[in-house]
């Protein structure tokens, strides 16, 4: 069972004030009930959030992405505890070693990137909420919905956990987004999976108990569903970033988001490679899950070639200009609240509170009525 983005309710909005830690500066600016929130919904006189030196714009689309950050960190540390390496940088868990060559398949250095993929993420989340705070502006804190279970798996910690990736539906259409001259989902072209299997039913990417380790292909399965969902979410971090730049008004949050965004590009293009080293195979404990080879029929072609790892040119803003190659898709209308409804779409999130998704579709609405002031 999935729950959706729900639209929020004025009450549910209400009570989230309780979640934003208050901004260090206090600048004593009540911001009530501004025209900023066109959804309509009343604030029955509640003080919004606090801004701080920022717009309320800037400050929106900031808690938005340090929310997206929180996330993000979560469940890559929880690929962490399992697959990657387990050091001051990045403590907790102390690794699986079946699940950790499964993943070495993909490249012998996965564990070294998964370690690295997490600390960016983790600073990432540091770093946008302490820039909030120094501006006087509240900040995003998410523990309260630490409530998910971890892996039974030896090495993974068990404590509470924000995301679920034991359950994961995963898009793969970036596959053959990136690939193709012709289309991009800003024109409203939809595109092909790469592994149609993972885009259907549930599949667990960490092991989510020892049982898990064996027969060889099935936590070769698990590994490559990893492999798969590491490209996925950080392809999803490439379009946001540039997404919401479009509406940022200060120069130095731009400078913020303009320098974020383009790590989560570097992690995606690592990402897409080491997905096209995922061995061609059948899960035996779930025949449904099947990983193609990707270069022969009915697969192969520019559209699926495992060596196309740059971005391919396509159209970008008008057919009538020639072909351009740009991260796809990058329009801003709606934005958060599509990325929020992508990750909750994928099962990431199963099994999480009804306040958690009025409170993280009420993030993504105050970022997406951000509007740049000139
Ligand atoms: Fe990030
Ligand atoms: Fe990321």
């Amino acid at each position: 069972m999935k729950d959706p983005v729900q639209p929020i309710s004025a009450g549910e909005y209400t009570n989230r004030r309780s979640f934003l830690r208050k901004g260090v500066v206090v600048t004593g600016a009540a911001t009530v009930g501004a025209g900023l929130l066109s959804r309509g919904v009343p604030l029955f006189g509640q003080e919004d959030e606090n801004s701080g030196k920022l717009t309320k714009g800037d400050a929106a689309i900031l808690r938005f992405l340090a929310a997206a950050e929180i996330l993000e960190t979560d469940l890559w540390q929880q690929y962490n505890e399992l697959g990657g390496i387990q050091d001051s940088e990045v403590p907790g868990g102390s690794g699986s070693p079946v699940y950790i060559a499964a993943l070495k398949v993909l490249d012998g250095d996965m564990d070294q990137y998964i370690h690295d993929n997490t600390e960016d993420e983790l600073t990432h989340e540091v770093f946008i909420n302490a820039y909030l705070a120094s501006k006087g502006a509240d900040t995003v804190d998410l523990d309260r919905f630490r409530t998910l279970p971890s892996s039974k798996a030896a090495g993974a910690q068990q404590i509470g956990r924000l995301t679920n990736i034991m359950q994961l539906t995963v898009d793969t259409t970036w596959w053959t987004r990136y690939r193709s001259r012709t289309q991009n989902p800003d024109f409203g072209d939809t595109l092909p999976q790469a592994v149609p299997s993972l885009a259907v039913g549930q599949h667990p990417a960490i092991p989510r108990s020892d049982a898990d380790l064996t027969p060889s292909d099935h936590i070769q399965a698990i590994a490559n569903t990893a492999g798969f969902h590491f490209a996925t979410i950080e392809q999803g971090g490439t379009s946001l970033y540039p997404s919401l730049a479009q509406r940022v008004t200060n120069v130095e949050v731009l400078r913020v988001v303009l320098s974020i965004g383009p790590t989560e590009a570097m992690h995606f293009q690592t990402w897409q490679d080491k997905a096209g080293n995922a061995p061609a195979l059948t899960d035996p404990k779930d025949p449904t899950l099947v990983f193609p080879n990707l270069n022969a029929a009915p697969f192969g072609g520019e559209d699926f070639q495992t060596n196309l790892i740059m971005p391919e040119p396509t159209v970008f803003l008008s057919r009538q200009f020639p072909t351009c190659s740009i991260v796809r898709p990058t329009h801003t209308k709606g934005a958060a609240i599509g990325a929020a409804k992508f990750l909750t779409a994928s099962g990431l999130f199963m099994g999480q509170s009804k306040e958690f998704f009025a409170f993280l579709s009420d993030l993504a609405e105050d970022a997406d009525d951000a509007r740049r002031e000139l």
